[in-house]
């Protein structure tokens, strides 16, 4: 492996992106689709998280031939059998805003006391024409009222375990600390450390 070890990141997500570069060490490059050039919206239209990952770094590997991932991500409600899970990005409509996907929800858990829910991250990575799976999970709890600014999707309504703030009242880095991404990522990047000797 050299010096630097460069991937593609199959996203149009600028929040993902942000957040996947802030637990990188020094050792890996991500290059995300805009830096890349590569202006393409790749459709999601399995019923499964891995399966959907699958898709987008095949379509990212097919069209530039570079070691690259993707990721895939649900917020699965266990009170709602795991909805809206692969659907968490057009959940209340095909194309619809933050806000919508959370009103939606949280009319569906209206008098529902088990807010327990977790979002779960998959993440496919093609290197050297292989593909390699990676998942993160972090459990927490669906609150009734959205609180904080930061972050995107449903982090307005979700408490992770161990914490009292939703992942929008928390920076970053604080996010990083429970979040379903970076655990994903991590063991990207140990299986890449232990593995250098085979890529390039
Ligand atoms: P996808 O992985 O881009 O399909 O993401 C699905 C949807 O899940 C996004 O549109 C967000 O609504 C939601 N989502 C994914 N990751 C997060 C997160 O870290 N926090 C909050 N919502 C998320």
């Amino acid at each position: 492996m050299t010096e630097k070890f460069t991937l593609i990141f199959a996203t149009n997500n600028a929040n993902k992106v942000q957040e996947i570069k802030s637990v990188l060490g020094n050792n890996f490059e991500i290059i995300s689709l805009k830096e890349a050039g590569i202006d393409i919206e790749i459709p999601e239209p399995y019923d499964t998280l891995k399966e959907n990952a699958t898709e987008k770094s095949s379509v990212i590997f097919r069209l530039t031939n570079k070691n690259c991932f993707s990721e895939d991500t649900g917020l699965e409600v266990e009170a709602l059998h795991g909805e809206p899970g692969v659907k968490s990005a057009r959940y209340a409509n095909e194309y619809p805003k933050f806000e919508s996907n959370i009103e939606k929800l949280l009319y569906n858990l209206k008098d529902i006391k088990n807010r327990n829910a977790q979002f779960r991250t998959v993440i496919s990575l093609i290197i050297n024409k292989q593909e390699y799976f990676f998942e993160g999970i972090c459990k927490g709890k669906i609150i009734d009222t959205p609180k904080g600014n930061e972050g995107f999707g449903y982090d307005p309504i979700f408490v992770p375990d161990g914490s009292n703030k939703t992942f929008a009242e928390m920076p970053i880095e604080e996010k990083n600390k429970f979040s379903h991404r970076k655990k994903a990522m991590q063991q990207l990047i140990l299986f890449l450390s232990q593995n250098k000797t085979n890529f390039s």
